[in-house]
């Protein structure tokens, strides 16, 4: 058997939508954008939802938004993927890391306080594999320091912190449309605020800094003329990913009901296999559970991580990490970082791996990835 980390999750239903944009001649950003924005405020219950075309391009509005300049810092945890650093570095400014918890490989609240500086403008809290990060205590923190807090939230759809859907807690949250992403539409992303000004200020900078409303200008409706007013970015979505994400978002809830059940089994599965440690949820949320991760007991192992991915690999079942933590590349490292800083990363990363977990994996693929995972580790304890 083979089973690959990701397979999407699409149906003739986002076939058909994406061929009716290409039959109808608009492909790029249109009503089906717009109409997609709509959508996602209803399911959200927010105020403001921009389209663009990436998480990442997503995290730099909003860092637009509080006009962040160079030599200011803003606070994010080590374990995450690189645009939530990358971001910041646009600016010229400094990408403070902060160690994560072991159990849950969130931002560990209890040591933002002590990387606090006057030169402090935000906080982007990752809701990691889809767990909501501590908001409250983060938001408390933010309001002492007047601090933003602007969420990554490329897992962490649809996730739920003390009841309540992602999406409107921080200043501004951002989500991942990617290709593996729990609403995939290959590329592209969303952005969630209740401030009026700053929404209007990021629909402008996603299309070339070009006054509202320009890309009517192809449209009957609109005209030929424009003013620039910002320096702005290619960021817009186009129609045919908004078309895939409008199907997407009908059947949100039913893909995550699948992913739960999956993630109930793997738990059910592992929890009393000493070689294995569970990944935590909190009891005040809820996961998207948009990955699966998995840490290894290696003390009581006779092989690592990496050896482990190579098992699985040869066994037909391809694996993934997440992630390797930003001060360990090269150019953060240039940025004077250090590995002795962050011993919970540290620990979690000699362990984790990311199980495949997607809406579509059979029930003999589950099967199949339990035996061999509990298959390699009983075999190699010590
Ligand atoms: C935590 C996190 N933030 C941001 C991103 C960036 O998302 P995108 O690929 O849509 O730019 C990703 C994508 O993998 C991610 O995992």
């Amino acid at each position: 058997m083979k089973i690959p980390y990701h397979r999407p999750y699409m149906s003739d239903n986002e076939i058909n939508a994406a061929t009716e944009c290409i039959r109808n001649g608009w492909l790029t950003m249109g009503k089906k954008s717009i109409e997609f924005e709509k959508k996602f405020n209803e399911y959200l219950a927010v105020n403001e939802s921009i389209a663009v075309n990436s998480c990442t391009a997503a995290l730099h509005l909003a860092l637009c938004c509080i006009d962040l300049k160079p030599n200011e810092e803003v606070l994010i945890p080590t374990t995450t993927f690189v645009s939530t650093a990358e971001v910041v570095r646009y600016f010229d400014a400094i990408p403070v890391m902060i160690d994560v918890e072991r159990e849950t490989h969130l931002i560990d609240v209890a040591k933002i306080e002590e990387k606090i500086t006057k030169k402090t403008r935000a906080i982007i809290p990752v809701h990691f594999a889809g767990q909501p990060a501590d908001m409250d205590e983060i938001m408390g923190i933010a309001n002492k320091y007047n601090l933003a807090v602007i969420e990554d939230a490329a897992h962490a759809l649809p996730s739920k912190y003390k009841n309540k859907l992602i999406g409107s807690i921080g200043d501004i949250t951002c989500f991942s449309f990617y290709a593996t992403k729990t609403l995939a539409t290959g590329e592209g992303g969303m952005i969630c605020t209740s401030n009026s000004d700053w929404a209007e200020k990021m629909r402008i900078l996603r299309l070339h800094g070009i006054s509202k409303d320009a890309w009517k200008r192809y449209s009957e409706e609109g005209s030929w003329k424009y003013d620039v007013i910002y320096t702005g970015y290619k960021y817009n979505p186009m129609d045919i990913c908004s078309s895939i994400g409008l199907e997407q978002l009908k059947k949100i809830d039913v893909m995550n009901d699948q992913r739960k059940k999956i993630a109930q089994k793997y738990n059910d599965s592992f929890q009393n296999e000493e070689g294995l440690i569970l990944y935590k949820i909190k009891t005040d949320r809820e996961s998207s559970w948009h990955l699966f991760p998995l840490k290894l007991n290696i003390e009581i192992l006779k092989i690592t991580r990496d050896e482990f991915i190579e098992e699985m690999g040869k066994r037909g079942i391809f694996t993934s990490v997440h992630f390797i933590p930003l001060y360990k590349f090269n150019y953060y490292k240039s940025l004077g970082y250090n590995e002795s800083y962050y011993p919970e990363s540290e620990w979690i990363f000699d362990r984790t791996v990311s199980l495949p977990i997607y809406p579509g994996l059979s029930d003999d693929e589950i099967k199949y990835i339990i035996e061999n995972v509990l298959d390699i580790i009983k075999s190699n304890t010590k």
